[in-house]
C-alpha cells in the first residue's frame, strides 16, 4: 500500500495532537506536531526578551534558529539549536502569546517550508491550523476536528491542573481568545479546507475519533 499524507487541523484543545499521535502509531506513520514548532520559537523569543510586536527582531533571531522534531516514546521531542525544549513549551506563558508570534508572516514562511520538507516522502500525520489549506493542500486525507469551547477548556484543565494553578474559567477565556487570534489573522488563518472531513468531537472519546480517521484512510486508500 502506498503511503499518504494526513492533515489534521482545528482549534486549540480539540485533541488533535493526541489523536494525530495515535493515528500515526496505528498506521506506522510519522507524527509532526507543527504547534510545537511555533511554541519552541515563542519560548526562545521570550527567553531572549524579544516581543512579538518587534517582528523585525523576531525574524532576525529566527534566521539562524534550528528547530528539529525527534520521534520519542511519548510522542515527540522538540530541539531548538540542539537543546531539548519540550518541557517548556506547554506553559501558560507560551500559551498566552504563541498566536501573536504565529501571526508574523516571515515566521510562518520559515516554519511552513520546514513542514513541507518533513512531508516530502509521505507517511506523515501532521497537525496544526493551516495544514490542509496551506502547508499540504495536496494531502490525501484532511480532517478538521473541533469541540465546544467548554469541552476544550475542560480537557486542557484536566491536563494542566496538576502542574499549574489555573481556573477553568481562565482557561475558557484563554482558549476563546486564541481561537479568535488564530481565525482572524491575515496569513493562513484557521479554517476548514473545502475538502476536509468535519469532526465534532465534543461527545466522542479519543478512541472513537482515532478509529473514525483510521477506518476512513483504510477504506479510501
Ligand atoms: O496546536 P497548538 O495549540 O500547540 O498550537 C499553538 C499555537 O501555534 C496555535 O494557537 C497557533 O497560534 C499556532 N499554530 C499555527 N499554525 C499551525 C500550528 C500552530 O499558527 N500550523
Amino acid at each position: 500500500r502506498d503511503k499518504i499524507n494526513i492533515a489534521i487541523d482545528g482549534p486549540a484543545g480539540a485533541g488533535k495532537s493526541t489523536v494525530a499521535r495515535m493515528v500515526a502509531s496505528k498506521l506506522q506513520y510519522i507524527y509532526v506536531d507543527t504547534g510545537a514548532m511555533y511554541r519552541a520559537l515563542t519560548w526562545f523569543m521570550l527567553k531572549e526578551g524579544i516581543p512579538s510586536e518587534n517582528s523585525e527582531n523576531v525574524l532576525q533571531k529566527a534566521q539562524n534558529m534550528v528547530i528539529e522534531l525527534k520521534p520519542h516514546v511519548n510522542g515527540q521531542k522538540v530541539l531548538l539549536n540542539g537543546e531539548d525544549v519540550t518541557p517548556y513549551i506547554r506553559s501558560s506563558q507560551v500559551n498566552n502569546v504563541v498566536s501573536k508570534y504565529a501571526q508574523i508572516e516571515g515566521v510562518r514562511t520559515k516554519l511552513v517550508h520546514l513542514q513541507r520538507q518533513m512531508a516530502l516522502e509521505k507517511g506523515v500525520v501532521m497537525d496544526g491550523r493551516d495544514i490542509g489549506t496551506t502547508v499540504l493542500p495536496d494531502a490525501e486525507v484532511k480532517i478538521f476536528m473541533t469541540a465546544s469551547v467548554k469541552e476544550r477548556a475542560l480537557r486542557r484543565y484536566n491536563e494542566l491542573s496538576q502542574t499549574e494553578d489555573i481556573s477553568l474559567e481562565q482557561l475558557e477565556h484563554d482558549i476563546a481568545e486564541r481561537d479568535r487570534l488564530d481565525q482572524q489573522r491575515e496569513v493562513s488563518p484557521l479554517r476548514r479546507a473545502e475538502d476536509a472531513i468535519f469532526l465534532d468531537t465534543t461527545s466522542m472519546s479519543i478512541e472513537e475519533v482515532v478509529d473514525a480517521i483510521v477506518s476512513y484512510c483504510v477504506i479510501h486508500w
